[in-house]
């Protein structure tokens, strides 16, 4: 079964897009067979929706959510797929499921994410008077999900550390909301910056619990470019031109960004040492959304602003969100970046995948 995704063909593949996820490459054949994937709204296929008893009055369970495709919303915070969508096809991947959906324990390709979740716990924000949502569900939570999933497909560590052994392991991205959270509550750039080691510290130990358990192959893709994004931008006006760069996007926050992917990548490169037999590597999320960015911004009018939404400078108000009753969507959403403010559209993902996963695949020793 394979789909080719286009306009021509959507019905088609809405009627398998739960089975088989329509690509716009061919299926590779990566040394691997199994697929997991922590994160949050920016690779949730569907768990955030499932969170029992928020999930069901999301945004993301209402159109305009996957309006582009497949028609319907998915639980996917976008007008239709996401980059993992695109991955999981390129690594012949295709069966992915969301954890909270009853056939994780069959599928090959299992995700974690769940939107709007950060790295961190619950208590670590509230100790700081950060504000998360509640249906948000932390990497250790995640964590925990993933330990259960295991025991519904293996019964012994050996089992069990086989079929890690023979797994891609996506650990993230999720860390923008531990900074999107505070800087939109009005902690400066100078506090976030404090809490980087504490999310870089829990991100490197989660992976190392799935080391220990036996995976050999883990991708710890950085954070995305937050200054660039429309629910940022809105919350951190600032009336002095130098405050922004070339894009338009807020230096100060990406500069911080760069600074917490930098952090990262250190400990990843620690990490590795420890076990020098595990390849650990670091996802350059950044890079391919400021690469979409810099694609599209001849278009000053629609580069940072969401495409579903209203208010403002950049087309977003937290207080009227996607998906609420009288906020529209723009006409053209493959010509936009952002769907939501927070959330990227179906085209940038796959922009992305072409920018970003199709040149790794090498590196994964994937062949066509
Ligand atoms: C679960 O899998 C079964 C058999 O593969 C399928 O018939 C069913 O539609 C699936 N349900 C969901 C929610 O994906
Ligand atoms: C990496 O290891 C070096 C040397 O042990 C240490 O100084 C540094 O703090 C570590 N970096 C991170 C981010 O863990
Ligand atoms: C790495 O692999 C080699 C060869 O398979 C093995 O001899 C060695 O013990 C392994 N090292 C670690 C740290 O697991
Ligand atoms: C941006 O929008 C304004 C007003 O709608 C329009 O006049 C202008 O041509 C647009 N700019 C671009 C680059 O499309």
């Amino acid at each position: 079964m394979d789909c080719s995704y286009s306009y021509f063909i959507k019905l088609t593949c809405t009627f398998l897009f739960i089975f088989v996820v329509p690509t716009t490459s061919q299926n590779s054949k990566c040394p691997f067979q199994y697929l997991y994937h922590f994160g949050d709204g920016v690779t949730d296929i569907g768990n955030s929706v499932r969170v029992f008893p928020w999930g069901r009055s999301l945004p993301a369970t209402r159109l305009p959510y996957g309006t582009t495709f497949p028609g319907t919303p998915t639980g996917r915070w976008s007008d239709g797929l996401i980059d993992f969508d695109f991955a999981a096809a390129d690594f012949g991947v295709p069966q992915i499921t969301p954890y909270l959906s009853r056939n994780a324990s069959s599928s090959n390709g299992v995700i974690f994410s769940v939107a709007r979740s950060p790295v961190l716990d619950h208590n670590f924000f509230k100790s700081r008077g950060v504000k998360i949502p509640p249906y948000a569900v932390p990497l250790s939570v995640q964590l925990s999900w993933f330990k259960t999933h295991l025991k519904s497909i293996c019964s012994t560590p050996t089992e069990c550390a086989d079929k890690l052994g023979n797994s891609l392991i996506l650990m993230g991205d999720i860390e923008g909301n531990d900074i999107g959270y505070p800087l939109t509550q009005g902690k400066s750039i100078i506090e976030v910056q404090t809490y980087v080691p504490y999310v870089t510290r829990a991100q490197i130990s989660a992976t190392r619990e799935v080391i220990k358990m036996g995976a050999k192959l883990i991708i710890i893709p950085g954070n995305a470019p937050l200054g660039c994004y429309p629910y940022i931008l809105t919350a951190l006006p600032s009336n002095d031109p130098t405050a922004y760069d070339d894009l338009g996007c807020l230096k100060s926050v990406n500069d911080l960004i760069t600074f917490k992917n930098n952090n990262l990548q250190q400990a990843i490169n620690n990490l590795s040492r420890e076990f020098p037999n595990v390849s650990i590597m670091y996802g350059p999320f950044d890079e391919g959304v400021l690469a979409v960015l810099a694609e599209t911004s001849t278009d000053g009018n629609i580069t940072l602003k969401a495409c579903c939404g209203i208010g403002g400078k950049y087309n977003y108000d937290s207080k009227s969100f996607c998906g609420s009753g009288g906020v529209p969507i723009c006409s053209n959403p493959d010509k936009y970046i952002f769907w939501d403010g927070l959330h990227l559209t179906h085209e940038a993902s796959a922009r992305i995948e072409r920018i970003l996963i199709q040149p790794a695949l090498s590196t994964l020793n994937c062949t066509s």
